[in-house]
Order: C-alpha cells, then structure tokens, then sequence
C-alpha cells in the first residue's frame, strides 16, 4: 500500500490506531525518507502504544527485590523493565536450588513448589487413595475428587485417565532421585526428577496420568489432547509444559498435572502461563498465597468410589520396572 506524505502525517497524529507495533522514531524514519511503505498488519488496531513504563509503576514491582532487578536489568541491557522483573520475581536471576525458601504455608491448594521453594522434609499432607478403578497412589481429598470426576468425564468421551504416581514422600522421592543419581549425572536428573524437597508430588496435589515416561510421548494420545481441553475445568494444569523448561527447570512432562483449584487453572491454561508465572505476576502483596481449606474451592462432582480421608498411606515400594518421574 502506498500512502502519500499527507495521509502518513495524519497517521503520526492517531498512535492509537497504529497501536504498539511502531515506534514513534521508526515512523518518524519512514516520514522522513519518504518511502511511506506501510505494510497492512501495522494499520489494524492493536495495543496502545507509548511508554514501556519504569519498573516501579508496574504492578507485580516488589520494591524488596530493587537490587536484583538493577542488577538483571545491567547483566540484559536488552530486556524491557517487564521481563527483568518477572524474571527475578521468579527467582530466575540464581540458578536453581541456589537461594532457596522453605515453603511457609504447605497446605495451600495453590502452594508453589519448586527448585527454589522447597517443603519442609517431616511434611507429609492427609491423603486418600484416588481409588483402585482411577489407577494407583493417593491425593489429598480435594484433588482426589476432582481427579476422579475428569477420569469420569474423559471416559463419557472414550477417554481413559489413570493415575500412575501421585503422593510422594519427601523419603520416596530423596531414593528415587538418588536411583536416578545412579544411572545418569546430576546435570541430567535435575531436568526431570526433583530433588527431595522440590517435589509437586509431596503436596499431594500432584498426580502423573497414564504414563510417566519421556520416552513414551504420551504428548501424542488422545488422553494428552482431551486433558489439554479440559484439565482446568477440574482445577488442574499442566505443570511442565513445553517451552517453558527454562521457568519450570523441567523437561516437558506431557503426564504430570497438578491441582490448583479451577479459577487458578483457567487462568493459566487459557493464557499459557506457568504457575511460577502467575504468581510472578501478582501484585506483590498478593505475592504469598493465602492457605486454602479444602472446603474453600468449588467442591467436584462426587462419585461412587470416592474414599474417606485418612492419614497418610504408606509408600507404596517403587516398581523397579517402572521408574518413577
Ligand atoms: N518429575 C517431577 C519434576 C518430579 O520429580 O516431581
Ligand atoms: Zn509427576
């Protein structure tokens, strides 16, 4: 499209409609070689340009982490203020399993554990077998339900979803990541199993379905496309995702889903984002979620085999056939 000198001023006059794809100085070079060569995708309305604004006036700026932002903004010179605070307010500016937390409020249905927030070794929640006919392992009351209610729904829909490996100890998980020491080094395990401590599957919260294998690419069954549709409608996600590996520190896990809750799920399933960055996210006194009673979510649709609670199960003894992820 041509757009003569006259018409390309009027456009330097509504930023708006041109939106945040152009900057005013590449305009002002286009005005001022004459080429006014726009291409058509830059005229559709789009984001409000202006300002990238300071990092103080975004929303999730945590005032405590200055420092560290100064210093992440000095080490990428080319991030926008906006990336160099999420990266730190995800913790991403120390390499993993370096300047670590120990998790203050574990029984949070939204609890973030990760390789830099990690659960104290004598926590061990209540759990509830998912229920023979629902595969293996057990969960915590809320997630058991709501596994066993998407395993209904998947299978009114020809779809089968069984629970392979859900609660791990702290004591579980410290020898299956020790067996995985034994085969392979340190630099590799740490890009799928959790050191003890890192764990989702010590919240109780966390359950892999059908398959916990890299090689298996379960990414490929229908089981992985239907829970890619419907996982957060019953307060899951996937944990691990692809692409993500640098933010989760995970290889992707297509089998590993965790239970947020459903207004959490929405939100990052429908935006792509990982939990680290949800809560990145938040505005700083927002940062620490607040400890959820299990009655506080929406409860799912009971069925026929949910179990009572009861006290922690004992470990089941690892399946040497089958390595645990
Ligand atoms: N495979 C996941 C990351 C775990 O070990 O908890
Ligand atoms: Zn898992």
């Amino acid at each position: 499209m041509h757009i003569p000198a006259s018409r390309l001023l009027s456009l330097l006059l509504i930023p708006p409609v041109l939106g945040g794809v152009l900057t005013w100085s590449a305009l002002s070079a286009w005005a001022a070689d004459g080429a006014a060569q726009v291409p058509a995708a830059l005229l559709t309305p789009a984001r409000t340009a202006g300002e990238a604004p300071a990092m103080e006036d975004l929303p999730f700026y945590r005032p405590e982490l200055a420092g560290r932002y100064g210093a992440c903004q000095a080490a990428h010179p080319d991030w926008t203020a906006a990336r160099s605070v999420l990266w730190v307010n995800m913790g991403l500016d120390h390499p993993f399993y370096t300047g670590t937390d120990t998790v203050e409020q574990p029984d949070s249905l939204t609890v973030l554990v990760n390789k830099y927030r990690l659960l104290p070794a004598d926590y061990a929640p209540q759990v509830e077998s998912v229920g023979a006919s629902y595969g293996s392992g057990s969960l915590r009351p809320q997630a058991a339900a709501a596994f066993r209610a998407m395993a209904d729904a998947a299978r009114a829909d020809g779809i089968s979803l069984r629970s392979v490996s859900a609660y791990r100890s702290y004591a579980r998980q410290e020898s299956t990541y020790n067996r995985w020491l034994s085969q392979d080094s340190q630099a590799s395990v740490d890009t799928y199993s959790a050191r003890p401590g890192a764990s989702e599957h010590q919240t109780g919260l966390a359950l892999d379905i059908n398959v916990a294998s890299l090689k298996a690419h379960f990414e490929d069954t229908p089981a992985y496309a239907w829970l890619a549709e419907h996982c957060a409608e019953y307060g899951f996600i996937l944990r691990y995702p692809q692409g993500k590996e640098h933010i989760t520190g995970y290889q992707f896990e297509p089998w590993h889903y965790r239970y947020v809750g459903v207004e959490v799920a929405q939100v990052c399933m429908d935006r792509g984002l990982t939990l680290e960055e949800y809560f990145a996210l938040r505005p700083a006194q927002e940062e620490e979620p607040e400890a959820a009673p299990e009655a506080a979510d929406p409860e799912p649709a009971q069925t026929e085999s949910a179990a009572p609670a009861q006290p922690v199960a004992p470990d089941p003894q690892p399946d040497p056939d089958l390595p645990m992820i």
